[in-house]
């Protein structure tokens, strides 16, 4: 029995809808990469769960292509462990043999021009089966390095593009290694296909809570007006996971924290919570809002950098109750590395709107607990009429967004302890998106698959974008490439993270995790 069984009220509330349905072209969906990490966890779990909710097209064909040589029957065996593995639901048999009854996969190296003519073969024929060309997306679920490859091949034998129907290439992160890489990147890809075709993932932007961000500002009176430097003190950014490294050391070393989790996921929760509110939800309008408050983050100079950045990595300690080695141990790690796991910013946003707030941006992997979070401090009030130790309990009003584990917006107020005496303490007033919207949010790669289908950009990343958040984070990874000197700072896994981010914050202190 479920909670709207018990509940025959909750089933007409108008807020419990499940995915929208919009017709949709039959697509073919084409994973490169396709026994990869990324397609077993994320891609082919939300194909399934969409799928599940019958949002998606008519037709649906996958294909796979990968390196190794492998049959359709060894593909599907695959899929169907994975999506057993990774789905968020448990799936239904028949939904299941349906969307992996047409499975094929193709198999090559992703620079064999072969490779593009058999798919091409492939998906000749699908659109001769069913009788009309089918929408295609070409997702590349792969190193990045063989973005370019693999569009320059299918611009080279023409599957870029239709005269009949759509085609898309959806990119994984990351995008480049710093501004110059991102350039080149998009260039390549630019070369072959039409920015409007493209569409570059972060799977932030895909999270419900990230988007509510937006619902939070733009569809309430009541935010937006002290949503500035006249009445915001200050704004920090967490995202601490407990985890560490795993098995991702090769590729790790050499991104570290700045790259992996700031320039993209951050930068991008900083952008929508300081952007102008856009005049409509739409792909462009949204994506110029966000390149124009990213473009007013002022990058440091080479100098700035040690007073706005700090670098860590973390050493042995206890992690949920289990020990755990420090970053210089992990396997496939070198004994002297210097890559980050832990960053810790400050960063000011140059324009009338947030001249002189502080923003401040942490993240590492192993810290005491997983938690995503903006808190956005007000100013203090600017009089306190109780007098003595009664005013002590008056704090500045606090919102705070969680994004990470639970979904939450809470508002912190002064208000009056029972009694005879006017004593003040915080309260919050809480929102939680499961209990008002009784339902699990998707995962964020089901919004971003079903969004590409839809030829909806709004959640993904334009090439300005890119360059505009690159921008941001050079020279702070050229300060750190030119210091081969100075120690990295330790810090204990499963703590706080470390002593030096303390002096970013201007005497303020880091929320408790
Ligand atoms: C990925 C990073 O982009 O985001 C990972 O590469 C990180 O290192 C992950 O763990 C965090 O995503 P989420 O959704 O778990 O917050």
């Amino acid at each position: 029995m479920t909670a709207l069984d018990l509940n025959p009220e909750v089933v007409v509330n108008p807020l419990v809808t499940g995915l929208e349905r919009l017709p949709l072209r039959s697509t073919a969906v084409v994973i490169f990469g396709a026994m990869g990490d990324l397609a077993s966890r994320k891609l082919l779990p939300a194909i399934y769960n969409l799928a599940h909710e019958g949002g998606l097209p008519e037709r649906i064909e996958l294909i796979g292509v990968s390196r190794g040589k492998l049959s359709n029957e060894d593909f599907r065996e695959h899929a169907r462990e994975s999506i057993g593995r990774f789905s968020r639901r448990h799936p239904d048999q028949d939904v299941l043999d349906g969307l992996l009854a047409n499975l094929q996969y193709v198999s090559g190296s992703f620079d064999d021009d072969q490779l593009y003519a058999r798919l091409g073969e492939a998906l000749g024929e699908l659109d001769r089966s069913i009788g009309t060309p089918l929408n295609r997306i070409f997702y590349l679920s792969t190193a990045p390095e063989f973005f370019p490859v693999i569009t320059g091949r299918l611009g080279a034998s023409g599957l870029n593009s239709s005269d009949d129907a759509e085609v898309r290439v959806v990119i994984e992160k990351p995008i480049g290694y710093d501004l110059a890489s991102a350039r080149v990147q998009n260039e390549a890809v630019l070369a072959y296909f039409d920015e409007a075709q493209v569409f570059r993932i972060d799977h932030y932007l895909g999270k419900e809570t990230v988007q509510n961000l937006m619902a939070l500002r733009f569809a309430n009176a009541l935010f937006e007006p002290v949503w500035n430097r006249n009445f915001i003190d200050n704004v920090q950014i967490t995202a601490a996971e407990d985890i560490g490294i795993g098995t991702r050391a090769g590729y790790y070393e050499g991104a570290g924290a700045l790259r992996d989790l700031v320039q993209n996921h951050m930068l991008q929760l900083l952008a929508l919570l300081t952007m102008e509110p856009p005049t409509a939800f739409e792909a462009n309008r949204l994506r110029d809002e966000k390149v124009k408050v990213l473009e007013a983050i002022a990058p440091p100079t080479l100098e700035q950098v040690e007073e706005m950045a700090v670098r860590a990595q973390y050493g042995p300690g206890v992690v949920s109750g289990a020990e755990s080695v420090s970053y210089r141990e992990e396997p496939g790690v070198a004994p002297d590395s210097r890559t980050e796991t832990y960053v810790a910013l400050r960063l000011f946003i140059n324009n009338w709107r947030w001249a002189g707030v502080p923003f401040y941006l942490r993240t590492g992997k192993r810290m005491a607990r997983k938690l995503t979070e903006i808190a956005v401090t007000l100013r203090p009030v600017p009089h306190i009429a109780f007098q003595g130790p009664d005013s002590a309990g008056v704090q500045p009003n606090q919102i705070i967004l969680t994004l990470q584990p639970d979904e939450a917006v809470s508002v912190s107020l002064g208000a009056k302890v029972p009694g005879t005496k006017m004593r003040i303490r915080p309260v919050n007033m809480e929102y939680h998106y499961g209990t008002s919207f009784l339902s699990e949010s998707p995962e964020a790669y089901e919004r971003l698959i079903l969004d590409v289908m839809r030829g909806d950009a709004t959640l993904f990343t334009r090439n300005d974008e890119v360059e505009a958040l690159w921008r941001i984070i050079d020279p702070i990874l050229a300060a750190w490439a030119q210091d081969r000197e100075s120690s990295i700072p330790q810090y204990p896994a499963g703590s706080a993270g470390p002593q030096e981010a303390e002096m970013l914050l201007d005497g303020r202190s880091w929320r408790r995790l």
